[in-house]
């Protein structure tokens, strides 16, 4: 199962490249989410399923790596079976042949079965909902997320080239990267939470309180793990234990997808790290523009300083 995935990738050769992006009832995904736009937005889940959805790189591994091995009461071991992206199927990808697409690796799991996915909560299947499957959210500060993407944009050779810094910062603010905008997604989940029992965490909680964060997460899909197992999955879901996995940490992905010598998939792990990318005039730029975005919003982001 782990050599499959990557023989396949090795096997798509030439047939992967940057995609463009088109628009889906006006978010941009990338070209072949988008021609197979109808297959995707039919998904049924089983009621049983678990959704994980963030805007990309808002800790969406990190979270991937926690329920995994929640579900798995701690055991290491059966959480290296395959990669992440095998484990939790990314539930819109769809990669050129023989890769499998998100669809393709459900089709042949049994529920339940924990699936990843980055769309806008507008543009989640219908059946989670009417199927009253769990979700859970994770938003990560805005600044943060933009510097996390536009070296994810560098290393994933399926994406749109970044193109140089400050042209990026405005692609993010009017929501030109793949899977839009931030800030429509983060609050259209936070928006809903409530109706639809989201569970709604931030990256900077993560990190503050990790434990806090992952007795949270296991209360919510009604699990009871004992203190010591919980702070066995604490140490494994650690940024240095994970960057040393080759299960967690997409090294398993060849090069001509994930091109890690451009920039590491485990690049940081850490809160604030924009302060190193924006200069004065950014910020300013950036903060009043987010003002405008995020008015009428109380969603209690903590990291904007
Ligand atoms: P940085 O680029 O800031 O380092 P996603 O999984 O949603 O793509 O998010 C990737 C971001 O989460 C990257 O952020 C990555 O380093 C960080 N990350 C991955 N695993 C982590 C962990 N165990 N603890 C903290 N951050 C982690």
């Amino acid at each position: 199962e782990k050599l499959a995935y990557k023989e396949a990738i090795l096997k798509a050769g030439d047939a992967l490249r940057r995609f463009p992006l088109r628009n889906v009832r006006g978010v941009p995904l990338m070209e072949p989410i988008a021609q197979n736009w109808d297959s995707i937005s039919s998904f049924n889940p089983d009621p049983s399923d678990i959704l994980i959805s963030t805007y990309p790189k808002a800790g969406t591994t990190w979270t991937q790596e926690i329920v995994d091995l929640l579900l798995h009461k701690g055991d290491a071991e059966a959480c290296k079976r395959a990669p992440t992206v095998v484990r939790i199927p990314f539930l819109e990808i769809v990669t050129p042949p023989p890769i499998p697409s998100g669809l393709e690796l459900l089709s042949q799991m049994k529920p339940p079965r924990v699936i990843k996915t980055h769309l806008p909560i507008q543009l989640v299947p219908e059946g989670f909902w009417k199927n009253k499957c769990k979700v859970i959210y994770i938003a990560r500060n805005a600044k943060d997320t933009l510097v996390s993407y536009f070296y994810f944009d560098q290393m994933n050779l399926t994406q749109p080239e970044p193109g140089p810094w400050d042209g990026y910062i405005h692609k993010f603010m009017k929501g030109e990267l793949a899977w839009g905008s931030w800030y429509d997604h983060v609050k259209g989940y936070w928006e809903e939470r409530e109706k639809k029992n989201i569970l709604y965490l931030f990256y900077e909680d993560m990190k503050e309180n990790t434990r806090r964060e992952v007795e949270r997460i296991m209360r919510y899909l009604d699990l009871s793990i004992p203190d010591d197992v919980i702070t066995q999955i604490i140490k494994l879901t650690s940024f240095k234990v994970m960057k040393d996995n080759p299960m967690a940490n997409y090294t398993f992905i060849p090069k001509s997808l994930f091109d890690h010598s451009r920039s590491p998939f485990m690049r940081k792990g850490e809160v604030g790290d924009w302060v190193n990318h924006f200069s004065p005039e950014q910020v300013k730029m950036f903060d009043e523009d987010y003002e405008r975005q995020m008015k009428n919003s109380n969603i209690p982001f903590r990291t904007t300083i």
